[in-house]
Order: structure tokens, then C-alpha cells, then sequence
């Protein structure tokens, strides 16, 4: 799959999922925005992707900075919105506050970031949104996130509808051994991946690598639109 002469715009794109699929993306061709809140991590981040790379900072819970942000933007050939952070609690201890949270963050967040690329979007544009396999098989106590990913899995199709030709997918991840996880205490860490392990069909987490090659697919090829891949080992399954 070619992405010469692309121009790919990944929000969150200075770590995780977002940056392998930066990396990937340069190295298939393409040039690459990568948006986040951290100036320091955007630039470690650009430094290790070359000269195809520049950043420049975003934080997708205000709206007025998803704006500036695509002012700066000329096009937009694909869009990946994996950037987003907020809170889980159970619905027994989750206040309004706090069950709100995901979806601003990561609901809001993508669906604002999309509207904002519209005006840039070239006519075969294509979107990946960022879910999560909870929407599938809800956890225990998250049931605001739950519902957050299933919106944001319905969201991708309706958007798929509106915006055609501009093709519109999602990915849904299970639990990936990210950056995301490294940055958490080790006994918390080993303790997700175990139970996460036993849930899926495949008995173990996934890896950042095979959710971007799940994303680079959905960029790429061009007869998906509206579909939701679960990236995910099998755990929506079992
Ligand atoms: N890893 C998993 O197990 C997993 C499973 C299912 C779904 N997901 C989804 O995938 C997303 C990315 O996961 P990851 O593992 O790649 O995490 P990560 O390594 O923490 O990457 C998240 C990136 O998004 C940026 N970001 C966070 N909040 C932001 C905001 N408000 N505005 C703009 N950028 C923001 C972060 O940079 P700054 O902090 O500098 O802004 C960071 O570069 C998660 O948020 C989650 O929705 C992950």
C-alpha cells in the first residue's frame, strides 16, 4: 500500500498507537502532522520520524484548540484521532463529572476534530476514529467508557454515511502493551495483561504494531468505510 505524496494528520501521534502509525506512514511515503498537548513529546516524536514530520499542539478537550489546530492545516488526506485522555469509574462510584469524562475527552473529542478537518478533507479523504473492544464486552465497572466506545463504533458508520466519498472506519482495540500501559505501576500493569490474558482467545495482549497495521489497512484501502475492526485477540468472542 502506497502513501506517496499523502498527507496524513494523526492527533496523538507523539506516542502509542498514534506514532507507530506516524512511523509507518513515513516510511510508506507519506507526510504527517502529529498533534498532542506535550511540546517536549512532540518533538522527540518528530526528531525520530524525520524530515516528513512536523507537529503542533492540540488538546482535543477544547474545542477552541481542535480549531487552531486545523487553521494551520492546508489538506487532509487521512485522519487518525487517537488522542485523548480520561477517566473510568464504575457507575456505582462515577459522579456526573467523572462518567461524563470519556465522553468528552474521546467521544467529543474525535467527533470535533473531524468536523474542524472537514473543509480540509481531499475528495478520497479517509478517517480512522479510536475506539475500544469495551463497547463489545463491557468491563466490570466502566460503563460510561463502555458506552463511550459504542458511540463512538456508531458515530464511524453514520459519518461513513454523511461524508461519502470521504471513507470513515474505526478501529477497537483490546488491551495493547503501549505506551500508555508502560507509563503505569508495574504490579498494576502485569495485573491488567494477566486478566486480560485469560478474557481473550488468544491469551494474551496485543501489540502496538498489530493495532497499526489494523489502522494503516482502514486508511488505506479504498473500499472500507463503516466498518469497525475489532484489534483485539478474540476478547470480544470469548
Ligand atoms: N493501549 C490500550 O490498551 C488501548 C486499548 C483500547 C483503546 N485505546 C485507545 O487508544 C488511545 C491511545 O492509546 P495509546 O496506548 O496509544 O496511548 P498513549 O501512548 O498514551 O498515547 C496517547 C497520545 O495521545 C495524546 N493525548 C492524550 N490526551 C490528549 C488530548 N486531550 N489532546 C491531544 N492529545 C492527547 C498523548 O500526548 P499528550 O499527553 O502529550 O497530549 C499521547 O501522545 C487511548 O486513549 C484509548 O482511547 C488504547
Amino acid at each position: 500500500m502506497t502513501f506517496s505524496g499523502r498527507h496524513l494528520v494523526v492527533i496523538g501521534g507523539g506516542s502509542g498507537i498514534g506514532f507507530r502509525v506516524a512511523e509507518r506512514a513515513v516510511a510508506a511515503g507519506a507526510t504527517v502532522l502529529i498533534g498532542g498537548r506535550s511540546q517536549d513529546r512532540l518533538d522527540a516524536a518528530c526528531a525520530r520520524l524525520g524530515p516528513a514530520a512536523d507537529a503542533a499542539p492540540i488538546d482535543t478537550a477544547d474545542p477552541a484548540s481542535i480549531a487552531r489546530f486545523f487553521d494551520g492545516v492546508e489538506r487532509v488526506d487521512h485522519l487518525f484521532t487517537p488522542g485523548a485522555s480520561y477517566r473510568v469509574a464504575s457507575f456505582r462510584d462515577a459522579d456526573d463529572e467523572t462518567a461524563r469524562s470519556p465522553f468528552e475527552a474521546k467521544f467529543w473529542g474525535q467527533y470535533r476534530a473531524v468536523r474542524a478537518a472537514l473543509p480540509k478533507f481531499s475528495a478520497d479523504a479517509s478517517v480512522v476514529l479510536m475506539s475500544g473492544a469495551a463497547s463489545a464486552r463491557p468491563p466490570a465497572a466502566a460503563a460510561a467508557y463502555a458506552a463511550c466506545n459504542g458511540a463512538i463504533e456508531t458515530l464511524g458508520r453514520a459519518l461513513a454515511v454523511e461524508l461519502a466519498p470521504v471513507r470513515v472506519n474505526v478501529v477497537s482495540p483490546g488491551t495493547i502493551d503501549s505506551d500508555l500501559w508502560r507509563g503505569r505501576p508495574a504490579p498494576l500493569r502485569e495485573a491488567a495483561f494477566a486478566s486480560y490474558a485469560d478474557l481473550s482467545l488468544l491469551g494474551r495482549v496485543g501489540s502496538v504494531d498489530e493495532v497499526a497495521d489494523t489502522v494503516m489497512f482502514l486508511l488505506g484501502n479504498g473500499f472500507m468505510t463503516g466498518s469497525t475492526l475489532f484489534s483485539d485477540g478474540g476478547f470480544a468472542l470469548r
